[in-house]
């Protein structure tokens, strides 16, 4: 299993938190943000990680995270010029990925939560990962039928589906290269990964488990401050870096 960390973007939303720095790269109590979606992946036991990040901040992110030997993993950098949707990860990570099944986290998401048996379990198709929320507009949401099967997944509905937002952490197999490969932009100019699991969903290869413990999109100034209390007294302890 390869992983992907993406975290480019230009951080508008936290302006000005994000003048000079990345969002991902803010402080979450005693570490930079990107610290936990790291962890995420290492605590799993993947080894060789892409990290995608946005020309402005290249070499911020290098300076701060290196080869990754310190982590006993290896670091890949690519970098996404513009931010045109997660999907687009899969595209830039194409030669990284090669033929192995890969695990992409976003560079905001923060989890306190453990995945290694789903990722160590994975043999193909897609697997994600949904928590109810209070304010699900805000996100990816996934509609169950009353056998807690996925019927169908939208990107930030304006009207109300599901409680369930799609969290920051997907599994695929290497056939997510081409499923990316052939998606059109959406209304706003994205590749948008809920678009990738609406194929496997049609072609019966999703499976949506659902996240116990906590998770947070730390991309608001409100999700921002609850991150630090998360990080404080629920994860300082489990973190492998
Ligand atoms: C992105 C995805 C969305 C997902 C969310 C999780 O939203 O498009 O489906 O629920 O990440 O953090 P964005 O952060 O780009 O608004």
């Amino acid at each position: 299993m390869r992983g992907i960390i993406l975290s480019g973007g230009s951080g508008t939303r936290l302006r000005p938190l994000t003048k000079i720095t990345s969002k991902q790269l803010l402080p979450i109590y005693n570490r930079p943000m990107i610290y936990y979606p790291l962890n995420t992946l290492i605590k799993a036991g993947i080894k060789e990680i892409l990290i995608i990040v946005s020309p402005e901040r290249a070499g911020d992110y290098l300076n701060l995270l290196g080869s990754g030997r310190q982590f006993g993993v290896k670091f890949t950098y690519e970098i996404q010029d513009k931010p045109e949707g997660l999907a687009q990860a899969f595209i830039i990570g194409e030669n990284f990925i090669d033929d192995e099944n890969v695990a992409m986290v976003l560079g905001d998401n923060i989890f306190a939560d453990d995945f290694s048996k789903d990722i160590n379990n994975f043999k193909s198709g897609a697997k994600i990962f949904a928590k109810k929320v209070s304010d699900p507009k805000r996100f990816g949401v996934v509609k169950f039928d009353e056998n807690m099967k996925a019927q169908e997944i939208v990107e930030k509905p304006q009207e109300y589906l599901s409680d369930y937002a799609v969290t920051g952490l997907y599994i695929y197999d290497s056939k997510v290269v081409d499923i990316a490969k052939n998606l059109k932009p959406s209304d706003r100019g994205e590749l948008e990964i809920t678009d990738i699991n609406n194929h496997y969903l049609k072609n019966d290869k999703l499976s949506v488990a659902k996240v116990e413990g906590e998770w947070l999109d730390a991309g608001t100034f409100d999700s921002l401050f609850t991150a630090q209390k998360l990080a404080k007294e629920k994860l300082n302890d489990k973190l492998v870096i």
